[in-house]
């Protein structure tokens, strides 16, 4: 794994007039982001909740952070593995779930886009329960890079115990279980616009093509998409306990990593 070849790569093709068509800055990174994305799209990926303070704080904070590299060691070779659950993984750094990333691509499928990117780079991947493409379409594009699943267990057991058995057999290295979300986040800019994919539907297949979710349902989804959307809002959002623990603990013998979100109230989830 040797990140910085990247700039080479850049640099070179520079040699030949080629100039990269990505932006290089983050805020030029927004800024184009905005541009491209629908602005219901927008509002859900840059929104957070109440008046963003928490959001920008928590930018700040990570400002603080800096590196400072070792000198005189003859770097040469660098080892980004890293120990972490039982395995070895190939990079310190991993992709967070993001729930809306399907619709974040030209072609709507964002998800399948992120792990083809994963596997490019070995960055391991947590795929998010919310997701345009099901888990196991996502886990087929992730080649050798490990993956991981996020799930917001629902309050309907049998559909909790199917996804992670689903996660399973598609072979995702471990179950991400996020305890921050079994309650909508107050957030502005989506009420301004009263825009939340899931409610039109968006980002729900994984719980649409699963066979416990689609047995609670009197019609298909595909025969009547509203009734499923509305099972949706029933079976999301579990308030968890620590009692729930040893019940999700015997799911899998994946291993099981808790996730919550610093303090910037992004829920709900993505
Ligand atoms: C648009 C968006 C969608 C997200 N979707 C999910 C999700 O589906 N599941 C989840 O566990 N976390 C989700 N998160 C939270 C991220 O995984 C991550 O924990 C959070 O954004 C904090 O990292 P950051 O400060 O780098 O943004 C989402 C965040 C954003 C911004």
């Amino acid at each position: 794994m040797a990140f910085a070849d990247y700039q080479n790569e850049i640099y070179l093709n520079g040699l030949g007039g080629v100039l990269p068509s990505f932006p290089m800055e983050f805020a030029e990174l927004a800024d184009r982001a905005r541009a491209a994305l629908p602005p219901s799209v927008w509002s859900y990926v840059a929104g957070g909740a109440g008046d963003e303070h928490t959001q920008r704080a928590n930018v700040a904070a990570f400002q603080r952070w800096g590196l400072i590299p070792r000198m005189f060691v003859g770097a040469s070779q660098r080892d980004l593995t890293v120990e972490l659950f039982g395995m070895t993984l190939p990079s310190p750094v991993f992709l967070a779930p993001i729930g809306v990333i399907g619709l974040c691509a030209q072609d709507g499928h964002g998800d399948l886009a992120t792990a083809r990117a994963a596997a490019r780079t070995g960055v391991p991947m947590v795929a998010s329960t919310l997701s345009v493409d099901p888990l196991e379409d996502v886990a087929g594009e992730l080649g050798d890079t490990p993956g991981f699943f996020q799930l917001y267990t629902p309050t309907d057991r049998s559909i909790a115990e199917s996804l992670v058995h689903r996660a399973e057999r598609a072979g995702y290295r471990g179950i991400v279980v996020t305890l921050d979300t079994w309650i909508t986040g107050w957030r502005p800019r989506d009420l301004a616009t009263a825009n939340f994919p899931q409610l039109r539907g968006h980002c729900l297949t994984n719980y649409t093509t699963d066979p416990a979710f689609r047995a609670a349902l009197g019609r298909s989804p595909e025969e009547d998409p509203q009734s499923a959307i509305l099972h949706w809002t029933q079976v999301f959002g579990n308030p968890l306990t620590w009692d729930d623990l040893d019940w999700l603990r015997s799911l899998t013998d994946l291993p099981l990593i808790v996730k919550h979100l610093p303090p910037r109230g992004r829920a709900p989830g993505p």
